[in-house]
Parts: structure tokens; C-alpha cells; sequence
């Protein structure tokens, strides 16, 4: 008998991989290669974490001169000190990098995206690349966390300006922000925080933006309870379950205008859900925020424009109210344009996220005088191939797509595929050199949760995976090269398997295309279905794919945000392994083994627990191929030098993305590098639904 990995231990010698487990599976497996050393150019100055920002009343407060004089003083605008909360939200001056800033200036955003409308807590999108980021305020903060090197840190307050837990930990009192105000100048109270959870994150016919915030991403049997305008309370099932203040920052808990909102949803009005939904189109202006900045000027396929909003309850601690920067600009373009204008000066901002332009970007900002800083962060960008794990209706599969379910749900088959990709081949057809790694699925390498030797790596091993394939009965009967489901499956056709990609990302194509070709060789069928970006994700969500490509979300590159979607702990919280409506998700035991993980996990306060049981989850998910990794590198922040405060070594995903993490309100540029770019210069968002903004 031939035995497949017969080179398989003289190739791990010659490589020096050491074989960790040798366990009952018939691949041989091992902890994955050491990766290049690739060292994080922004070195992060580490801080405290109650260094960043805190609440108080300050003596004066101020604005920019055109606000006080167009508006305030003729009687448009409430004086500046009632538009303001009681006790504001002030950021330290010695938090931030370069100081009190001075107004004025436009930040330019190129995106790839395209909004649906604005209502984010239906779920639309409204373009990514941080634009619901810079309109939408959370009940917490986790991005700037990035820079704070302490284990026992928790989330910073934002709308929930702080909390106390009761003695037994099974209640959380939040106390809101007083006194602050909706950009439309309408109060913001417990009212807005009710309404987003009992008609958003409760009503199952809604789902906020990010698909996350479903109520188990609370805990189970958690309610939340208004007790006065100001202040709202937590009921927990567990006690003192602190990792849910991570849930309650971006993306999950970010209340929309509850006075706009409310009277188009269904259960105050005639309207269907489709219809509240679609209520604020794209078109729509001064949709009222709580962010920096409200939409004023909409384009199709050209512009988004955001004024800043006179009732921004943040300040810097010359009293000065935030934002620095007037506008900004959302060019409505591709990704790859986005890194273009960012190195060429046309753009301010981007995440260097897609390795095909590595090179470019890097050569031009290499140049003493390029307009862009560039700098990379950890490996923490990764993409898996997710296989659909439902075989209980998730998406209503046809007889093809149950019988690719079924073999998604074995894992002679998974390890199959997994043993069938040629990882330094995958990577090095994103970029040449040190920046990509092999990465076998599970959480990021760049994390502190990370543990090499707690990773299991099936090594490329194309004989073995054939013969894994042949074992499961999958042979090409009528030998056209890709093998047949038995007869009696599926008509004993070629299996095809539907691979889902977002097609708005070059490097999410060159994957998938990539492994067109690597399965073929495997004698695996593989097709595209190759979607934009809301297309795309409304297929996913819908549970309408076999396979897909995807780049990895927080979850995998910080672990403790958005922490309930590392397995399937409720019916939606999974990314490949949702529940249809009514059902209960089918898991496989070791997804129960992941779920009990993580549940553990959430519920203690033990950080050497907390990482030991990461530990064991990572093995269970790599082990067993809960997804199969693909690749995995840093990326990069690339932001034009005429910025200020911008803070040292901001990656470009952790806890969340940059734009988030860099706190644009407190980015300013100084007076003789300010550039003219404005298109509404000393104009406000106007009344909600109003064309534009007001002179
Ligand atoms: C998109 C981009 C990311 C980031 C996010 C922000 O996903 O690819 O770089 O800008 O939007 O939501
Ligand atoms: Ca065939």
C-alpha cells in the first residue's frame, strides 16, 4: 500500500517544521511555520487607559468664529454652552500627540463601498471605509484601546459616560450622557438607548448594520430596562460578564435618532419592514447623528459630504468644541483607488489592506517629499475560506447545495481541501517578500490571545489530499478530471461547489481565483459567484453560498470584540453557521466544544483562564477546520502628513478599523498647511431631510 505522506516527514526535516501532533487523523499535522519577522513600523506609545479622555464641565467653552457669528449670534443656532451636555466629553491634552489643535480643513475618504441609506439600525450600509463609523456614536468605545497595554483594561465611555455593577454582578447601571443633543438639536435620552434595543436589536425582523447585534450577543435571557431619561440597567444571566461592554461599542450598540426613526417603524406605523428599512435613502440629507459629522450633499457613484454638527458633545480641554475638521469627503470610487490617491496626495486616508499594492505604495512614500505617511502595523489582516455548515435550511439550499452542505459537515472532506492549498504559493500571488504568512484559520497571529503551538496546521500535501477525497467515495466516474458524487447523490454529477466573493476587493479575487485553480488540481469543481459589496453580503447573510472568501472580522484579530461571533453561540452569530428562522443552529460537536469555549470565556474574569481557554479554542477550530485559513499580513495606515494627532502606530484593524482607531475628531491640520478642498465652507447640516446644509 502506498502510504501518502511518505515525504511528508523528510520535507518537515529539511524545513525544520517540527511535528507537534501526531494524532489519529490520517494527515500528519504540525504547528505552522515560523513566520518572517515583519516588525510593526508605528511602535505604539503604550498609555493608561484613564489617560485618553474623561467627563467634566469646563469654564468656557468655544467654536469655530464662523459658527458663533453666522449662526449662534443670529439667534440660527442656541448658544454653544446649551448645545453642549453638562459635563462634556473632554479629551486630555496630553493624550494627544501633537496638542490642542485649531479648526478648519477637510479629511478626504475614498471608498469602494456604495450606501444604501442611512438607516444603520436596519441594517444599511453606508459605504464603509468609516462612514457609519464617523456618523454613529456607541453606548462604549474600543478602538483607541489599541494603545492601552494593560490586561484588566475595559472599554472606554463614550454615550454611556459610566456604569457600576451591582454586588451580586447580575446588574449593570449605565448613566448616559445628560444634556446632550442629536445634531438636529433634539435631546438624546434613554429613549433613543430603548428604542434600538426593543425595536432593533429585540424585534428579529431588524438587524443593525455588521449582522452582529442580535440579542445573544448580549448574553441569553439579558434584558435592559429604561430607569430614567439618563439611565439605563442591565439584567445578565451570569455575573459581573464584562466582556459585554466590548459588545456595546462598535458595531452593536450605536442608537439611531429614535424621534426620525420610531414613527416609520412597523410597530408605530402602517409601514412594512422592507419599508422602514428603506425609509432614509441615500438621497435623504441631515439624517440627525450624535458623530462628528452629518451627510449634507450625496452624488451617486461620485460623493458623500459630511459638515461637522454644532451639537458634537466632545471637546478638547481649551474648551474647544470637536471636531477640528469642518468636513469630509467620501469619494464614491474602488479600494485599490483609495490607496492610489492616498500615496499621490488626492486622498488623505487609507487602510493598505490589499498586498497587490504593497509595492506601489510603498515606493512612493518612500520618497522624502510624498504627501502620505505610511506605516504598518501587526499581521492581523486574515482571510479564510468559510464553508457553509447549515444542514437544516440556513439560506433554503437546493439538492446540489444540501449535498455540498453535507460534505462541508465532514471532516475527512475539510481536510481534504485544507491539505490541497499550497499556502506560500497563495501568498506570494498577493505580494512577494516577508509580509505574508501561511495561516491556517483561527485567530490572528498578531494578537496577544495568539499561541503558535496551540495552532494546527495541515502541511500541503496535494497526493494525500486526493487519496482523502477517493476515501469519502468523491471519484471522477466519467473522467473529466473533477470527481463525481457517488450515485445516488446529487444525480452522481461532478461535484460544483459555488464559491461567494466580494468582487470590489482585487485581492478577495486573486484569492478566490487562486482557488479555482488549487481545487482543480484537487479535482474539485469550484465556480464563482463573484458579487459587489451589498450584493455580496446580503448572499451571505441570506445564507445563499457553499463557500466563500472572506477577510477576517474583529472577532479574529482581537478576540474580545465582538467575541460571540468565534462560534456559533446564538442563531445568527456565526459567520458559516447561522440557524434558519424558528430553528436552532445544527452543530457538529466540536462546534459545541468551540461554543462552550467561548461562552467560558465570556463569562470569566480570570485572565490566565480567559487565555488558556482561547488556547483550547484554537486548537479545536484549527484541528478541526471550523474555517480554513488562507493567508495572513499587516497592513498598513497610510495618512497625509498635513494631519496632526494622529497617535503613533494605529493599526489598521484591531478593535476596530483605523478611522475609528485614529479618533478623526481630534485630527486637526495646522493653520498654514490647511488646504482648500471645503465644498460647503461655513455651512451646517440642516433640518432632517432637507437638501442640503444651511448657510
Ligand atoms: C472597508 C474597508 C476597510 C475599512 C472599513 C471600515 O471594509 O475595506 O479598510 O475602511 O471599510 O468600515
Ligand atoms: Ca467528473
Amino acid at each position: 500500500m502506498q502510504h501518502p505522506h511518505r515525504n511528508f516527514l523528510s520535507a518537515c526535516l529539511a524545513f525544520g517544521v517540527s511535528l507537534i501532533a501526531l494524532n489519529a487523523h490520517a494527515f500528519q499535522t504540525s504547528a505552522p511555520p515560523e513566520p518572517a519577522k515583519f516588525p510593526a513600523e508605528g511602535k505604539i506609545k503604550y498609555v493608561e487607559r484613564d489617560s485618553i479622555l474623561e467627563f467634566k464641565a469646563l469654564p468656557n467653552y468655544s467654536e469655530p468664529d464662523w459658527v458663533s457669528e453666522k449662526f449662534e449670534k443670529t439667534g440660527k443656532l442656541p448658544p454653544l454652552k446649551d448645545r453642549l451636555p453638562d459635563e462634556p466629553l473632554v479629551y486630555k491634552t496630553g493624550n494627544m500627540p501633537d496638542g490642542t489643535g485649531v479648526y478648519g480643513d477637510t479629511l478626504r475618504h475614498v471608498v469602494g463601498g456604495r450606501p444604501e441609506g442611512w438607516n444603520y439600525m436596519a441594517g444599511q450600509t453606508q459605504g464603509w471605509g468609516g462612514i457609519d463609523i464617523a456618523l454613529s456614536e456607541c453606548l462604549t468605545r474600543t478602538a483607541p484601546l489599541f494603545q492601552v497595554d494593560a490586561k484588566d483594561t475595559e472599554p472606554l465611555p463614550n454615550l454611556a459616560k459610566s456604569w457600576e455593577w451591582s454586588q451580586d454582578g447580575h446588574k449593570l447601571t449605565m448613566h448616559l450622557i445628560k444634556g446632550a443633543k442629536w445634531s438636529d438639536g433634539v435631546p438624546f435620552t434613554a429613549e433613543d438607548i430603548m428604542f434600538y434595543w426593543e425595536d432593533g436589536v429585540i424585534d428579529p425582523n431588524v438587524s443593525p448594520l455588521g449582522g452582529g447585534a442580535s440579542p445573544e450577543a448580549f448574553g441569553e435571557g439579558t434584558t435592559l430596562t429604561k430607569i430614567d431619561d439618563y439611565t439605563v440597567e442591565w439584567t445578565f444571566k451570569s455575573a459581573f460578564p464584562k466582556q459585554y461592554l466590548y459588545t456595546m461599542a462598535y458595531p452593536n450598540f450605536c442608537p439611531g435618532p429614535a424621534h426620525i426613526l420610531k414613527p416609520q417603524h412597523p410597530k408605530y406605523s402602517k409601514n412594512t419592514y422592507n419599508q422602514f428599512k428603506n425609509a432614509f435613502p441615500p438621497e435623504y440629507m441631515n439624517m440627525p447623528v450624535m458623530g462628528a459629522w452629518a451627510p449634507v450633499s450625496y452624488r451617486p457613484d461620485d460623493l458623500i459630504v459630511l459638515r461637522r454638527n454644532p451639537y458634537y458633545w466632545k471637546v478638547d480641554e481649551k474648551g474647544q468644541q470637536l471636531p477640528y475638521v469642518d468636513e469630509i469627503h467620501y469619494k464614491l470610487s474602488t479600494w485599490a483607488d483609495r490607496d492610489v490617491q492616498a500615496v499621490a496626495g488626492s486622498g488623505d486616508f487609507s487602510n493598505l489592506e490589499q498586498p497587490e499594492n504593497f509595492v506601489a505604495a510603498l515606493k512612493r512614500a518612500a520618497d522624502e517629499n510624498a504627501p502620505a505617511r505610511l506605516a504598518f502595523g501587526p499581521r492581523l489582516i486574515g482571510y479564510n475560506l468559510q464553508m457553509n455548515f447549515s444542514a437544516n435550511g440556513w439560506g433554503s439550499p437546493d439538492e446540489r447545495e444540501q449535498a455540498i452542505r453535507e460534505l462541508n459537515r465532514n471532516q475527512d472532506f475539510r481536510e481534504a481541501v485544507t491539505s490541497a492549498i499550497d499556502r506560500k504559493a497563495v501568498g506570494d500571488s498577493l505580494v512577494k517578500g516577508p509580509f505574508t504568512a501561511i495561516y491556517p484559520g483561527g485567530i490572528s497571529s498578531g494578537t496577544s490571545f495568539y499561541d503558535r503551538n496551540s495552532t494546527v496546521y495541515y502541511p500541503y500535501d496535494l497526493e494525500g489530499a486526493k487519496a482523502a477525497l477517493a476515501k469519502i467515495g468523491l471519484k471522477d466516474t466519467d473522467g473529466d478530471g473533477f470527481v463525481n458524487f457517488p450515485a445516488g447523490t446529487a444525480g452522481g454529477k461532478n461535484v460544483k461547489i459555488v464559491l461567494l466573493v466580494n468582487n470590489t476587493y482585487t485581492t478577495d479575487k486573486s484569492l478566490a481565483e487562486g482557488l479555482v485553480g488549487q481545487m482543480a488540481k484537487l479535482g474539485l469543481r469550484v465556480v464563482l459567484n463573484s458579487l459587489d459589496g451589498n450584493q455580496r453580503d446580503a448572499a451571505h447573510y441570506g445564507g445563499r453560498f457553499d463557500w466563500l472568501v472572506r477577510r477576517n472580522t474583529t472577532e479574529l484579530a482581537s478576540v474580545v470584540q465582538n467575541t460571540e461571533q468565534l462560534a456559533p453561540v446564538g442563531p445568527r452569530t456565526s459567520w458559516n453557521h447561522r440557524a434558519p428562522e424558528g430553528k436552532q443552529v445544527d452543530m457538529m460537536p466540536f462546534e459545541k466544544e468551540m461554543v462552550d469555549l467561548v461562552n467560558r470565556f465570556i463569562a470569566s474574569q480570570d485572565n490566565a483562564e480567559r487565555a488558556a481557554l482561547m488556547k483550547q479554542y484554537q486548537k479545536v477550530y484549527t484541528q478541526n477546520l471550523y474555517t480554513i485559513g488562507l493567508t495572513e499580513y499587516p497592513g498598513a495606515l497610510i495618512i497625509n502628513k498635513r494631519f496632526s494627532n494622529v497617535p503613533q502606530g494605529t493599526p489598521i484593524f484591531m478593535f476596530n478599523w483605523a478611522e475609528d482607531a485614529v479618533m478623526r475628531e481630534r485630527l486637526w491640520v495646522a493653520t498654514n498647511k490647511q488646504g482648500k478642498y471645503e465644498l460647503f465652507p461655513q455651512q451646517l447640516p440642516g433640518k432632517p431631510g432637507d437638501k442640503g446644509p444651511i448657510n
